[in-house]
């Protein structure tokens, strides 16, 4: 006999994400001996640096296997702070503007649980990362989305923003370079939107995971602009950036008072992350040789991103069309010439090419018709991957 079950409604809201049904789709046919080339991670498939690892063995074998203080080691809160002045030329209070977090995905979710009330609207461009919506949702927040569309080189145009307000309009989520179309808007842009967000009376929360990943002139962050930082939030991690997307380490930086907020948020749900883990964390913010790694990474991120270019001209083909990312390490290739809805187009990709990809759709509707491709793989599946792609595409 089915018992009704009293549950939170808010998740009825939450579709599954595709991204994780294909995910599984892929596993299962690994599983069963089929060669897949996956190209649907977001995760650098790159190892994490052993000096970093050595620093973390040395932490456990040291003791730091109990708890540790909340906020972050003051060590770890002073090499962040040095992270964002060094690399985003903003300053940044060790001990009372930054939050060490589990992951990029806990800083967004402790500022989110620090700013947002029930009813609030919240502002996302579309398409974008599925958790940043998920979570606003969760929350309770009223998400709307923004079109941001392939026409516009996946920026919201800016009357959109205009268009969405409301008197309960809180907060503006970006992520830049973006998940999953590599965009990034200009700094003119930026400033523009931290004068709306003033005028406004708005918080913006600015997911940075892939600022140093970007091809051409480094990304501005949200908050370094004049008077930006009283109302901006940084969410920020060091999965992508370091290679280390397992170790589950970020951090939030915002006024105090969202930092107060999110302590208390923190506290309440993770107590704090793992000590040894902090440790390497400190160490791989500031170490001049773990620097140079992230370069190096970046470096090989765009030699694979010439290559798909490269291939995209000498294939000519007119039914995916490829427009070169300007950061993070995706390609959002535009199959709309194929009029086959993105999951349609990954499913058959995924069973007559034996290639992993992700639907466009499910970053949101102006995804549709796309397909995310990670440059996250060897050189040697990112070409055999992106052959079959076209190789498939022409047979349509
Ligand atoms: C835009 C964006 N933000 C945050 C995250 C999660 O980062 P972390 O692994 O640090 O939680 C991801 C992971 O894919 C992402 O794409």
């Amino acid at each position: 006999m089915d018992v009704p079950l009293n549950l939170n409604h808010q998740f009825e809201l939450i579709r599954q994400s595709a991204t994780v049904a294909m995910a599984d789709r892929i596993l299962a046919l690994k599983a069963s001996g089929q060669k897949i080339v996956g190209l649907q991670v977001g995760d650098p498939d790159f190892g994490t640096h052993p000096a970093i690892m050595d620093v973390a063995m040395k932490a456990l074998r040291s003791g730091l296997t109990h708890y540790g203080p909340s906020r972050g080691y003051p060590d770890l809160l002073a090499a962040t702070a040095s992270k964002l002045l060094r690399d985003e030329g903003v300053p940044y209070d060790p001990a009372s503007e930054i939050l060490v977090t589990h992951g990029g995905i806990h800083a967004y979710y402790t500022a989110m649980q620090s700013i947002l009330n029930p009813g609030d609207d919240v502002l996302i461009p579309d398409p974008s990362w599925a958790t940043h919506s998920n979570m606003a949702i969760m929350l309770r927040g009223n998400v709307i989305r923004i079109p941001a569309p392939a026409e516009n080189g996946f920026i919201p145009p800016f009357e959109e923003w205009e268009k969405a307000l409301t008197p309960r309009t809180r907060v503006i989520v970006l992520n830049y370079p973006s998940n999953p179309t590599g965009a990034y808007p200009t700094r003119e842009y930026l400033q523009k939107l931290q004068d709306f967000a003033k005028i406004h009376d708005l918080w913006i929360v600015s997911d940075e995971v892939y600022g140093s990943l970007y091809y051409g002139e480094r990304p501005t962050s949200a908050a370094a602009f004049e008077g930006a930082k009283e109302r901006t939030i940084l969410v920020n991690s060091l999965s992508k950036s370091y290679a280390m997307t397992g170790w589950r380490v970020g951090f939030l930086a915002a006024p105090k008072a969202v930092i107060d907020n999110a302590l208390k948020a923190g506290q309440n749900s993770i107590t704090c992350v793992a000590p040894f883990i902090q440790k390497a964390a400190a160490f791989a913010l500031t170490d001049p040789e773990i620097q140079q790694f992230t370069a190096n990474m970046r470096a090989a991120y765009a030699r694979r991103r010439e290559l798909v270019l490269r291939l995209a001209r000498e294939l000519e083909c007119e039914k995916v069309l490829v427009t070169p990312p300007q950061g993070a390490f995706y390609f959002f290739l535009d199959f709309r010439p194929l009029k086959m809805s993105s999951l349609e187009i990954c499913e058959r990709l995924l069973e007559e090419a034996n290639v992993g990809l992700v639907p466009g759709s499910a970053f949101g509707s102006q995804g549709e018709g796309f397909v995310r491709m990670t440059v996250a793989a060897s050189d040697e599946d990112v070409e055999a991957g992106f052959r079959k792609i076209v190789e498939w595409a022409e047979k349509q």
